[in-house]
């Protein structure tokens, strides 16, 4: 595994202003073998995560990313060991206290997806007051996937849909993600999953249909700008084709 580099950062990046992705999407993995590795408890790699965030936020303001999207807490990590899921719960408190402050200086706007039921009613009242407070800004979407699961999400979709009567042959491709939690969003460009592991996670299942998927081999909390940088470097490389031929993507 690749420590933090220790090179100075690059000062312009020659990335091709057409070729940045407009949605990033990141899997912060590597928390828990981060802090292993320095014979650290679990939680202080979840906290060096934490502190990371602001980092690789700043970096996506700078390369001119427009969606973040983070997998902050799945349906599937309540099944954690409680005090790893309850220090995990008081690291969120913390952050969406202290951050907000910062979001709004870059201009950055919080959006949650996923469940808030079956939530503690403090954290979703932060959550709440956290996307009011930033609901202007344009610079960067942040899209916080908190008690979030792609498979939940799908089941959610297809539950409003049958509630709202719509009928069999109105249900389009088009229609289903206008049902989904990131509906105002576009779909991610880019999924950046550290820590070497290669599995999706029921991250956006839905959504990453076309996505390029980079997998760098660092643990989350040694991810910033420089590794940033590379994965947009790679995506820039990449010949997109939706289920076409070379030479004729639509994007
Ligand atoms: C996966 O690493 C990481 C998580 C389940 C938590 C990620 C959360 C943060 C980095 C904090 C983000 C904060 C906010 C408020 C958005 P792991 O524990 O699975 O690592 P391992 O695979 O090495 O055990």
């Amino acid at each position: 595994m690749k420590s933090k580099t220790a090179a100075p950062p690059s000062p312009a990046p020659a990335l091709d202003p057409a070729a940045i992705p407009q949605h990033v999407a990141i899997i912060m993995d590597g928390n828990g073998r981060w802090a292993k590795a320095r014979g650290l408890p679990r939680l202080a790699g979840h906290k060096a995560g934490t502190e990371n965030l602001r980092r690789v936020i700043e970096a996506c303001v700078e390369f001119g990313v427009k969606v973040l999207t983070i997998y902050a807490f799945s349906t599937e990590n309540w099944g954690r060991p409680e005090d790893e899921v309850s220090g995990l719960m008081n690291l969120f408190d913390d952050v969406f206290d202290r951050e907000l402050a910062e979001l709004n200086r870059q201009g950055a706007r919080l959006v949650h997806i996923g469940r808030l039921d079956g939530v503690r009613p403090n954290m979703v009242e932060k959550i709440r007051k956290g996307e009011a407070a930033t609901r202007d800004n344009q610079r960067l979407t942040l899209c916080v996937a908190f008690n979030y699961g792609g498979r939940d999400e799908i089941v959610h979709a297809i539950q409003r849909i049958l509630a709202d009567g719509i009928a069999p042959e109105d249900v389009t491709d088009e229609l289903v993600s206008r049902y989904m939690y990131t509906a105002d969003l576009p779909d991610p460009d880019l999924i950046i999953r550290t820590s070497g592991e290669l599995r999706t996670s029921n991250f956006l299942i839905w959504q990453a249909a076309y996505a390029e998927w980079v997998f760098p081999e660092v643990y989350w909390p040694d991810f910033g700008r420089e590794q940033l940088l590379e994965a947009l470097q790679e995506y820039g490389r990449r010949e997109r084709r939706f289920g076409g031929v070379p030479g004729a993507a639509s994007g």
